[in-house]
């Protein structure tokens, strides 16, 4: 019979935009002992994990849960239960994520609109605004982190012009919550879904959201209860809006099952509840601030380490995304080569890039525990040295003085 080896996974210096390196506090918080699912304890995480989710998001809502499943899962729960068929969606399309966006609500049965940006810029608000006022959608969903071309959308303008032309407003925010501001009431978000992968530290698995009443609203207009689990004597109000097409990702059932209702629907993922659970309280005890000072800091130190060595930054600088540091490959330079290069010898792994991107830069994340003086350092170096093994043209020696420089404030 085949054996096979105990799991051992090298330790890595993880440098893309996600999955990331994760705290030894979440790991260990992943090893507990199962609870059940209503066990009153559990149910107690859970409400801890709602409330540190409405500080995560900067929000009130009452609403803020994770979706079990990836990012992805939460991006499809909230589109799903938001769009109707035949809702007009309006969607800004500034690299991969944007394109996910659309695949998913046309799939929801939407009629999409959309608008493209050249890859490596955003859009002016401006210009989103005036399609909302032309196209009079019923739901508008944008990327705020693109994480395919290292760029952030701003978005302060979009909502309040969603609210006036009553249009519900989606963002992902799978590659920026924890990393950089998501402001979701101040900036009239009304669904934002978050990414446990990147900047919170937590492994792939969950996606934590959150929605108002503008969006429950919708969301209850539509609500099946399954026949299964119906209590004796329910009757299913009239004039209800189209089914919610998936089960599994249906938002009506996950809010009776966050609340007090407890109503059941799937088995909640104990580990990983666990997990996010410790992610969280290990972003609020450093301090939202401080942690967006941090991702600030080794963001600009990584730039300066670049920049000495004489690499060019892909896309406009003015709307960088703080976590994520896009690369020019240098003219015959193989790409894909540095990358093993770095993973083989220094344990350090970077990221290429996907569709008109591939081959030409590499991304680098500064995201959650991954994001640290240590680990900039050490890419800086290493990096130094793959380039010229590799006889790119760079300046040699300056890269790790020039990081060392902001790190001491020069
Ligand atoms: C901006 C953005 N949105 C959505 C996703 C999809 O997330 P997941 O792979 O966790 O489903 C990603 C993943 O890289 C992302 O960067």
């Amino acid at each position: 019979m085949r054996t096979y080896t105990e799991l051992s996974p090298s330790p890595r210096t993880i440098m893309t935009p996600g999955p990331v390196e994760v705290d030894p506090r979440v790991l260990r918080a992943l090893s507990y002992p199962i609870l059940g699912q209503f066990d009153p304890e559990f149910t107690a995480y859970m409400n801890d994990t709602m409330e540190m989710l409405r500080s995560v998001f900067q929000t009130n809502n009452r609403w803020a849960f994770p979706v079990d499943g990836t990012s992805r899962a939460g991006l499809e729960a909230v589109l799903t239960s938001l769009i109707e068929p035949g809702d007009k969606v309006l969607i800004p399309i500034f690299g991969r994520f944007g394109h996910l966006l659309t695949e998913i609500a046309v799939r929801c049965g939407a009629e999409v609109t959309t608008l493209q940006a050249e890859w490596g810029t955003v859009f002016d608000q401006e210009e989103i605004v005036s399609a909302i006022k032309r196209e009079k959608p019923d739901l508008v969903a944008v990327v705020h982190g693109e994480t395919s071309t290292g760029r952030v959308q701003p978005l302060d303008r979009i909502g309040p012009a969603c609210r006036e032309a009553g249009a519900l407003l989606v963002v992902d925010a799978v590659a920026t919550i924890g990393g950089v501001p998501v402001k979701t009431d101040e900036w009239c978000l009304d669904a934002v879904v978050g990414g446990t992968q990147k900047c919170l530290s937590v492994p792939s698995g969950m996606a934590p959201i959150t929605f108002n009443e503008r969006a429950e609203r919708k969301i209850l207009s539509r609500k099946r209860v399954e026949r299964g689990i119906r209590p004796p004597g329910y009757e299913e109000p009239e004039g209800l809006g189209a089914p919610i097409q998936s089960n599994y990702l249906d938002l009506a059932q996950l809010m009776d099952y966050w609340s007090p209702t407890r109503l059941n629907h799937h088995t909640e993922m104990t580990s990983m509840l666990y997990g996010l659970r410790e992610g969280l309280r290990i972003v609020l005890q450093e301090g939202l601030d401080n942690r967006f000072d941090r991702h600030r800091l080794n963001e600009s130190a990584l730039i300066a380490g670049l920049e000495a060595m004489g690499l060019a930054l892909y896309g406009d600088p003015s709307c960088k995304m703080t976590v994520v540091t896009c690369v020019t490959i240098p003219e015959g330079v193989d790409g894909e080569s540095v990358r093993t290069m770095l993973l083989d010898l220094f344990g350090i792994e970077i990221a290429s890039s996907f569709g008109p991107l591939k081959g030409k830069i590499w991304r680098i994340g500064t995201m959650g525990y991954s994001c640290s003086r240590k680990n900039v350092l050490h890419l800086l170096g290493a990096f130094e040295a793959v380039l010229l093994r590799h006889g790119a043209e760079i300046k040699a020696g300056a890269a790790l003085q020039a990081a060392l420089d902001v790190y001491e404030g020069k």
